[in-house]
Order: structure tokens, then sequence, then C-alpha cells
């Protein structure tokens, strides 16, 4: 169980593992992991435990296993300690453990472990340990342990360095080589399918209350993928040993390295070290925090005056993974879905991108939006190769993404690889939302047109003509519901793929008019002349679903004659705890189930496509057969039932999307973090309760806070002016900051246009 723990002026920002469980390790390596978009480091303990998985993952590192879709290698670990006390390993599954405690600090990402330790001869010693990944130096690991002789002199000895055998399987490495220069370890090893080099170093020092004195240090090289120091010392009653190490990590795919040769790469990786190596870790922590504190929370931090504690720390909890996990420094990549937090689906890239994290960066770190954007950009030319392969034109991104040049990486036996379209529009969605909000119009010029008109060719390609009926298809998808596989005409498909024609047309057109030279540039090859002319009349043709004589959207052409099971009636908590047990039973397939949010997230982007009453009706109808098994789903409902007045019933679906990773399932995150539910905690709380949205062309803020809350106060982003919203029940108040340009919000169907501020009733 994780505990909100942080008091005074670290309430809300503190989680806190307060009973150490050998069965449970995955949840809080995952939970408590710590990096900075380079880099991804589970939080392992120092100590071996059977369950133990130690990953370091770095942004972009892809390799494949003969065999295996391509996936995020584990790098070689600088994380383990094999600590002795009087030769008797350091192992909380034996001997006693006091005062145990494992703590995050979500304000400045330090990792901290404490207790008190009896081992089995009955030697008591107090141990602390702390961990930080920098925000600064992006390559830079630095961990301190302490350990005080509690009842009797010890004899203590601690073996670590920089281990490639200990990593979990699969082996992607082949040593290049490794050395010991001026107490400083390095490891160097070569990925066997990509051939990305990546380089380690790293270095110790240990002291006895500040003195270096009686204290040994062996170097030891054994065989395989491993160099160590091991540190021998007495320590007498009473007195404190300490041991700071500091590591680092290169590779050939950060940015300008790829033509390094290994000793070059080498080179840089000790060279850094050394510039570093005298650095305590506290000097390391402070420039850390700094950099959260400047980058991250003086200009995102969300304050929730909630009378449920945890809704603060659980928007806090999102911004810090959603900052460790966005390779944001590097525009050849993108998020994978569990970040870089453990192995669930390799570091691949999905639509979780574009529809649930993205958002939080277009409101609130234009930049990193332009950079994951320009990712997709630069995978382009393998969405084209991806459409040619599969008989289409223009872009089809892939379902699951990795290298920029990869195309589809979806492991062969998932149908998604082969059927869940929807991802390119999604990626066009992306690119209209950002620009839309941002008003970045170099970026459209650069990037964004190209890519709109590329996945609308590709949608134009791939319509299917019904003569009977006169009408446009899109047939054999699979929709955001993976539960129904291989339907035809998913209405979020369908209306998806009509918007990206559209926006294609309308950007064509306005190209057009505004900027012929542009818009004869692009028209080279008849492109854009193509999307007016063909694709224009197929989109008027699009079969776009209507709701049926009941009121309700079909999901796809035949989930509404499926089997129903409403009269069973589940409660919420029965849908998503025994999600797999019930839709297994009566088969994913056969009846009116949905894994998740399908029909719910069209009426979420195109709010305006059906009226309140349908969209309540459906909303009624999807809930009670949505299984939310995908950490996906929950926030969508969420807001959307708050947008049809549903209070309540919107803050309990809330409640439970915020509690995906820190509630009290101790497996669910082994795997890793659920990046996008997390992305869809702020989208919750910003999209949902603060009402803000992107309406057409408009920004539009219609506020409604849960009883709960008293006031939400948070930041965004409108077209490069930074707004401070201030909400209560009674009213909004909005501060532009940057007051440089007049600012228009579309409030209760009313335009107001403010350069500083502007309040209005809620
Ligand atoms: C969901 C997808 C999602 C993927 C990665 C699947 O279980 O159904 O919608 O993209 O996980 O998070």
């Amino acid at each position: 169980m994780i505990y909100n723990k942080g008091t005074g002026e670290l309430k809300n920002w503190i989680i806190e593992e307060e009973i150490f469980d050998s069965g449970a390790l995955g949840k809080c390596e995952s939970i408590f992991c710590q990096g900075n978009g380079y880099l991804g480091l589970r939080a392992a303990a120092e100590e071996e435990y059977e369950n133990t998985r130690r990953s370091l993952l770095v942004a972009g590192t892809f390799d494949k296993m003969p065999d295996d879709a391509t996936e995020l290698p584990n790098a070689a670990d600088v994380t383990a300690m094999d600590i002795r006390i009087n030769g008797e390993p350091l192992d909380l599954t034996k001997g006693e453990c006091k005062n145990y405690s494992r703590t995050l600090n979500l304000k400045n990402g330090i990792l901290k472990r404490s207790f008190l330790w009896t081992s089995e001869k009955g030697d008591e010693i107090q141990f602390e340990a702390w961990r930080v990944v920098s925000l600064k130096d992006l390559h830079l690991i630095a961990s301190k342990i302490q350990i005080t002789a509690l009842n009797q002199d010890i004899s203590l000895s601690v073996r670590s360095g920089i281990d490639g055998d200990r990593i979990p399987a699969p082996v992607h490495f082949s040593l290049q080589g490794k050395q010991e220069n001026n107490g400083m370890l390095n490891l160097t090893a070569k990925t066997n399918e990509s051939g990305v080099l990546f380089s380690l170093s790293s270095v110790q020092k240990a002291e006895i209350g500040g003195k270096q004195t009686e204290i040994t240090a062996r170097t030891q090289a054994e065989s395989g993928m491993k160099i160590y120091t091991e540190t021998a010392a007495a320590v007498a009653k009473g007195e404190t040993f300490s041991l700071t190490k500091l590591s680092n990590v290169f590779t050939t795919r950060d940015k300008g390295a790829d033509s390094l040769s290994q000793e070059e790469l080498q080179a840089r990786s000790l060279e850094h070290l050394q510039a570093v190596r005298e650095r305590t870790f506290q000097s390391i922590a402070e420039e850390s925090e700094k950099e959260w504190k400047e980058r991250i929370w003086d200009t995102r931090d969300i304050l929730i005056d909630s009378n449920r504690e945890e809704d603060q720390l659980a928007i806090r909890f999102a911004i810090y993974h959603l900052t460790i996990m966005t390779p944001s420094h590097d525009n050849r990549m993108n998020i994978g879905a569990k970040g870089f937090s453990g192995p669930g689906y390799k570091g691949h890239s999905f639509w979780d991108t574009e529809i649930f994290m993205l958002p939080y960066f277009i409101f609130s770190s234009p930049k990193e939006a332009r950079s994951l954007l320009e990712h997709r950009y630069n995978s382009l030319e393998a969405a084209q190769k991806n459409a040619a392969k599969n008989g289409y034109k223009g872009a089809m991104y892939p379902w699951e993404s990795a290298w920029i040049t990869d195309g589809e990486v979806t492991p062969e036996w998932a149908l998604t690889g082969l059927m869940e379209h929807h991802i390119t529009a999604d990626v066009a969605f992306g690119v209209y939302s950002y620009y839309t909000v941002s008003g970045d119009l170099e970026f459209m010029e650069r990037y964004g047109y190209k890519m709109i008109f590329e996945t609308a060719k590709f949608w134009i390609s791939r319509l299917e003509y019904n003569e009977e009926l006169d009408r446009y298809e899109i047939n054999h998808v699979i929709g955001p519901d993976e539960y129904k596989e291989d339907v035809n005409n998913n209405a979020y498909t369908n209306y998806m793929a009509h918007l990206n024609i559209m926006l294609a047309v309308q950007y064509a057109e306005s190209l057009r008019t505004n900027k012929p030279y542009a818009f004869e540039a692009f028209d080279q090859d008849g492109s854009l002349s193509h999307i007016l002319s063909e694709g224009r009349a197929k989109a008027e043709k699009i079969y776009l679903p209507r709701e049926n004589a009941d009121g309700l959207v079909p999901e796809d052409d035949t989930f509404l004659t499926l089997r129903d099971i409403a009269d069973k009636d589940y409660s919420l908590s029965e849908r998503i705890e025994e999600s797999q047990k019930i839709a297994g039973q009566y088969g994913y397939f056969n009846v009116q189930i949905s894994k998740q949010a399908d029909v719910m997230v069209l009426f979420f982007l195109l709010e305006d496509l059906f009226s309140p009453e349908i969209k309540k009706k459906n909303f009624y109808y999807y809930e009670k057969r949505c299984f939310h098994d995908s950490s996906l789903s929950l926030s969508t409902h969420s807001i959307l039932a708050n947008d049809l007045g549903e209070k309540e019933q919107a803050y309990k679906l809330y409640t439970r999307a915020s509690m995906i990773d820190l509630g009290p399932k101790m497996n669910s995150s082994n795997p890793g973090i659920h990046a996008a539910s997390l992305g869809g905690i702020w989208q919750c709380t910003v999209f949902g309760f603060g009402g803000v949205r992107l309406y057409g062309d408009d920004l539009r803020i219609q506020p409604a806070l849960p009883d709960n809350w008293s006031e939400l106060k948070a930041p965004i982003y409108w077209k490069g002016q930074r707004l401070s919203l201030t909400i209560s029940h009674q009213e909004f108040t909005v501060v532009n900051e940057t007051a440089e340009e007049p600012v228009t919000i579309l409030n209760n169907g009313k335009r107001y246009t403010f350069t500083d501020k502007l309040t209005l009733p809620c």
C-alpha cells in the first residue's frame, strides 16, 4: 500500500511505502521510478531479492532480438550493492527489520530508503540510502548509502559497480570493453542488432564519519559483462560509514553521437565522470532540485484544494512521471506506453501519446509538444512506406512505433498492428490541436501541413466504396475497443478519418488562397489537387454513423447486434476489478462489452456531433457495458460525465483513474506505470473539472468543480500567452501573465476578449 506521507512544506509531495514486502517489489520499482526523459531508472533496492527487476532504459536505443519485436534494451545496472555486515548479506527477508520507509519526493525526484536492521547474528545497523537521476545533467545518476553500527563494531563490505550480467533477460548486448581508470570503472557494450554503443562509467567514494581512513577499495573485473569495486571498512559502534556512487551513461543514439567510435564514446563517458567525481551527492541533488523547481513546478504545478488530499498528490504524481518519461530533448523520440519504468509494451509509442499525453504538453509546455510531433514528422517516411506496403497511399502511421525508421513494430501475434488504423487520424488530430492552441505557424509550414496532407491521402486511398448504399466505408479495423477485432465502420475511426481529410481540405484551401507559392510547392505531385477534388468528394460520402431509433450511436456495424448483458448490471468496481474474468467468461468478442472508452472518446474529442441528450443516453449505455480493462478508459468517462452534469459519477470515475498506479493493486504496475492514464489524470483535472477545452478554433473555459474541491489553480498556454486560472464553485478568474496579446475565451456560448484579467461566474 502506498501512502501520501508528506507533512508541512512537503504535504502532498511524498509517496511512501511503509512496509517492506519482498512479494510486491514491482509496484514500487515502477511507481518510484526516476528519470529525466533521457533515461529511466527503476527504483530497485540496493540489495537483491528474488523478484527484483533492475532496469536502466535509455530513450531511443531500440534493439531487436531474433524473432521478436524491437524493444528498449536493459542497460547494465549501476544500482545494485552487495552489502555484507560481518560477512552476512543485508537481506530484509532475514533477521529483523524495523522503521522501514521508502519514499519518493515528487518535488525533487529523490528516492530515499531507511530502516533499522538486525541481522540473524544480532548485528544492528541503521541503513539509509538516497538516489537521484539528475534533471539538469541528463547522463548523471547519483546515489549514497549510510550505514551506522548500532550495537557493536562491524566489519563492512560493499561490492558495487557496473553489471551487465545482472539485468533481466533478454540480453541485447555484447561486451566491447571494460576498464578501471584512476578509480573510475567503465563498461562499454553494443546492442546486437541495432549496433548502438553504450558506455557507462561509475566511481565510488567511501567515508567513515567524514574520514577516508580504514577503508580499502579493490577493483574486480571477473569474466562477463561486469566490473565492480569492493570497499571494505571497519566501522566502530556508533560510527557511520557512507558511500557515494556517481554513474553515467552515454550512447551513440545521443544527438550527434551516432558516428562516435567505441573509444570516443568511452572517453566521453570517462571525461564526464572525471568532471563531476569530486561533487557530493548533496550538490548534485540540489542542482537537480533547482531544475525541478524552475522548469517544472514553478511553471506547471496545479493546486487543488480538496477534502481528499490524494487529489493533489495524484496530479503531482502525474506531472512527475510525465516529466521523467518524455524524451523532449530529442525529436527522434517519443513516449513509451510505460515510459521508462518497465518492460511493458517494449518502450513502444501508441495513440496514447496524441490522445492522452500530448494535450498536457500542448497546454503546459508547447515546446515539448512540438518535439513529440516532430518525432512523428521524422517518422513520416517510414509511415509512407508502411502505407505502400499495405497497398495504400500517403502515410499510414504504425500502431506501435519505436525508432523513426522502423515502421510498424507491433508484435506479429497481435492483430492491432494490421488493423488499428485510427492511429493515423490521431496523429493528424494531434497536429491540429497543437497548431490551433499554440498558433505555431512555423511548425505547420515545416512539418504539420505535410503530415496532415499525407495522412489524409492514406484515408482517401483506404476508403471502400459500398455501391449498394452509395457511401464510403472503412472496414476490417480495430477501434479503440480492442475487445472487438476486425469490425466494419467503427464510429470513432470513421469520424476521425473524415476529420483528417477535412482538415487537409481546409488547410489546402487556405494555402491556395493565402500562400499560393506554398500551395504549389505541396501540389507539385498533384497531392493537394487530389485532396481538394477526390478527397473532398469522397469525404462527403463517408459513412458517419448516426444514432439509431433508440438513440444509440453504434460503436461499429455489429456491436449493437451482439448479445446484451445489461441485465447483469455489474458495478463499476466489478467491471474494473473483474474485467478479464467476466469478459473471458462471455468471450470478449461475443457480447456487448467494451474494453475501454470508444464512442466516448469520439464524444470527448468532437463534442458537437451529437446533442447533449443523445450523448447522455449513450454515456449511460456504454458506461454500463465498459469494463475499463485499459488504463486509458476511466479518464475519458470521467470528463464526459462531468460535461453531462453527472458530477458525482465524474468524481468517482476520476478517483478510480487517479489510483491506477497509486492505489492498492499490488501487481498491475509491475511492467511499468500507466503513462496514458497519467495524461488522463491531467485531462480530468484541467479539461474535466477545470472545463478547459479546445473547441473548434476557440479556447473554451466552462469549469464545474467536484463538490470535494473548493479551488483549482492551473496554468495553461494559449497562442503563446501564459494564462493562470483560479477556479472556485462560484466564479473563475483567468489572468494573462504574458499580457502581450489580447486573449479571447468562450464561456456559455459567449466570447470574451481581455488582455490582463477576466472573471466570470461559474
Ligand atoms: C489499449 C490501447 C493502448 C495500449 C498501450 C492497450 O491495452 O487497449 O488503447 O494504446 O494498451 O497503452
